[in-house]
């Protein structure tokens, strides 16, 4: 695996190249982005108070005519979208009808000269409802359950290999479990924000377009003019303008879409969200000024997206050696009823273990609920804690030690789709675990002591995800002189270090050292780059980076102009067809439970991880840890408690809705395979954003079984489940 050149920076632990900006408060998050002329007008939303109906009647008089306040918007004034293909983008025909799908929904916005004055004038709008029926209770045998065409991002949703029913019947051991996981919310640091300027008539001057941006393309004389800018938190910039800019009659070279630094996202800004489109709503009643809008933590609980609820069914039959006879997983899970997103929930039981017979199922049910979407790991965060869950239930059955169990258990090939791995070590991955962890081998249950008032035991999962690469990024690599370079590539880093190791890449592909290479990213300005998600970020960017300096080095030779250019994209992989691409990871922790109140406290947790070669060891480190924080606080304390009588997330904001804080956790620590994936890309490496996140919460409900032989079948494992 070679850049090209001596490797030098990939693999060392540079310090974040945005750090310091970021520490000394000079990054720029959305909100604070100084845009138009004057000064800017605050935008606050008025949301739906009920969970299905209509709005007979807006009462807006007196918001209008509070001091400060510019105009307010509805549906009889807002203005139409112009296109909004078909209904699958429900969630962002804003204000283009009275219908009311979901509670905390906008029906109204004001603008007004000061924040303050916005949201006091939303408050003085009254809505008149014509209610309909609700129901926003995700139940297993509901009449309304469907089978959706596809489950994110393009699987088909139920797959079925040989005789499962027949299986299960004549199976030695057998579990039969469900599992229960709850509506979770994704909570980036900082909130959803948007600041969009809709330039006046006579606005800006036509401008040129700058070399290597996609919208060169369209444009034939190389001059665009832009209509729309908006300053967005969003996981990726170009994603926004082209999703948004068809849905205000704009050709996209005519809208950009700014976002150098974000504040977190989880996938919840992995897609523009309405309040996006209620942003441009606003500035295209007001052009001229620009419109700031940032939603409250409470509003980001209906409007952000949100992880589906489960029911999970998951049966497991082995023979009397633990070997796997069947598999079945099926699922239910919710989706509004204005935008169907169906979670991959059991996809990842496709794959895991080499049982002959196998079937995976997703349902889903149209509810009066929030639009969900993208979290962590969608779809193998809940789906691969059922599954790993049921693994040690099978354990038990079978008198097995968890890991012994899993390595009798380990495919040589993908069970899905025939293909051999471009590098499945997850039993090194075991292995290393139980070795540092100091697991004692048993099957669950015989870990378990006492020490005064508390129940101590110890879990294990396996962990898997994809490793995804997305197609059609391109960047631009430029020779400043003096041997320095800039590298343009509209990508995203929402918190996790891709800056930083985009920068690391760039400078051993260019051969030189990192201080004299400069990343931009976060503007369509820059070089068409796909989405920060699905962990295929730094693996999708990372390559097309390589390949561009590649082509500029061919081309230029050791001793570059000045002002020497070269754009390049993403090279095509043939290996990824023919080679079953995932990470894998085993997962362990150490709980102790008190016997009076039923608290579960995380002493320790290990997870040590094969995810091709890490780039940065300091970064990937904290994304590692991170995730598996996000697990624990899944296994442990999240619960968006959804009200079925009002259709209410009743605990919309952080003293309610329980994130695992510094006080929950103590000793995290995550290692890895040293590596590299010869099939993934030129970089060797898989992606490390979601893989942290899955296989923890089965850790520590396996842990707290072995501590107290009380099965967690239902997250998250509060107190009172214990006792
Ligand atoms: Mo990740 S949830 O795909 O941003």
């Amino acid at each position: 695996m070679t850049t090209g050149a001596r490797s030098r920076a990939v693999g060392t632990p540079v310090a974040r190249v945005e750090g310091h900006a970021k520490v000394t408060g000079t990054a720029r998050y959305a909100y604070e982005q100084p845009a138009g002329a004057g000064p800017p007008l605050y935008a606050h939303p008025v949301l739906s108070t009920v969970p299905h109906g209509r709005v007979r009647a807006l009462e807006t008089m007196a918001a209008r005519t509070l001091d400060g306040v510019v105009t307010v918007l509805t549906p009889d004034n807002a203005g139409q979208l112009d296109d909004l293909r078909g209904a699958q983008d429900g969630e962002l025909a804003v204000l283009q009808s009275n219908e009311v799908a979901f509670r905390g929904q906008f029906i109204a916005v004001v603008v007004a000269e000061s924040p303050e004055a916005a949201q006091q004038a939303a408050g003085l709008v009254e809505a008149d409802y014509d209610e309909l029926p609700h129901h926003t209770e995700l139940r297993g045998d509901s009449g309304d359950l469907y089978t959706p065409e596809r489950v994110n991002p393009a699987f088909a949703p139920d797959t079925v290999e040989g005789d499962v029913d027949g299986a299960l019947d004549s199976a030695e051991h057998m579990v039969d479990v469900t599992y229960l996981t709850p509506m979770e919310h994704n909570n980036p640091m900082e909130p959803h924000a948007a600041v969009a300027l809709w330039e006046a008539e006579g606005g800006p001057a036509d401008r040129p377009i700058p070399a290597g941006s996609d919208a060169e393309r369209p444009s034939s004389d190389g001059v665009a003019t832009v209509r729309l800018t908006l300053y967005a938190s969003t996981q990726g910039a170009h994603t926004v303008r082209s999703t948004l800019a068809p849905l205000f009659g704009l050709r996209k070279e005519e809208m950009r879409v700014v976002s150098p630094h974000v504040g977190g996202g989880f996938g919840s800004k992995g897609m523009p969200h309405a309040h996006d489109v209620l942003a441009v709503l606003c500035a295209r009643a007001v052009p001229g000024r620009a419109v700031k809008l940032a939603l409250t933590r409470q509003q980001t609980f209906s409007l952000a997206g949100h992880r589906t609820p489960t029911l999970q069914r998951l049966r497991l039959a082995a023979d009397s050696t633990g070997r796997m006879a069947a598999v079945a997983h099926e699922v239910t899970e919710h989706t509004s009823t204005v935008k169907e997103f169906a979670e991959q929930t059991a996809c990842g039981t496709r794959m895991m273990y080499a049982a002959p017979n196998r079937r995976t199922a997703h349902r889903l049910a149209a509810l009066n609920v929030p639009v969900p979407s993208w979290m962590r790991a969608p779809g193998e965060a809940p789906g691969i804690f059922a599954l790993e869950t049921a693994m040690d239930e099978l354990a038990s059955a079978c008198e097995l030690d968890p890991i012994e169990l899993r390595l009798r258990n380990d495919p040589p090939l993908d069970p899905e789709s025939g293909k051999p791995w471009s590098g499945r070590r997850l039993v090194e991955c075991l292995r290393q675990g139980a070795r540092r962890f100091g697991w004692q081998e048993g099957p669950p249950g015989s870990r378990r002591r006492r020490e005064g008032d508390q129940l101590v035991g110890m879990g294990v999962a396996a962990s898997t995800y994809p490793c995804y690469t997305s197609p059609g990024s391109r960047a631009l690599v430029r020779h400043d002189g003096t041997e320095h370079y800039t590298v343009r590539i509209g990508a995203a880093d929402i918190g996790t270090g891709t800056w930083t190791t985009l920068t690391q890449i760039a400078a051993d592909a260019l051969d030189r050292p990192v201080e004299a290479v400069t990343v931009e990213i976060g503007d369509t300005d820059l070089p068409h780059a796909t989405v920060a998600g699905g962990s295929s970020g730094m693996a999708s960017w990372g390559p097309t980076i390589v390949a561009t300096a590649r082509r500029f080095r061919t081309e230029h030779g050791q001793q570059p102009a000045a002002g020497a250019v070269m754009t390049g994209e993403l090279p095509d992989n043939p290996d990824a067809e023919q080679f079953a691409l995932h990470s894998f990871g085993a997962q362990f922790a150490e709980v102790r439970v008190d016997v009076d109140t039923g608290e579960v406290r995380v002493t320790r947790m290990l997870g040590v991880f094969s995810a091709g070669r890490i780039i940065n060891p300091r970064t990937a480190r904290s994304q590692f840890i991170g995730g598996m924080t996000m697990g624990l606080s899944m296994a442990l304390h999240e619960h968006g408690v959804l009200d079925h009588r009002t259709g209410h997330v009743v605990n919309h904001d952080l003293a309610s809705y329980h994130i695992a804080a510094h006080a929950d956790i103590a000793d995290v620590e995550a290692e890895w395979l040293e590596e590299t994936d010869p099939h993934a890309n030129t970089m060797g490496s898989r992606g490390i954003g979601e893989i942290g996140i899955v296989g923890a919460p089965a850790a520590v409900v396996n842990a707290v079984y072995d501590a107290t032989g009380i099965r967690g079948r239902s997250l998250p494992l509060t107190p009172d489940k214990l006792v």
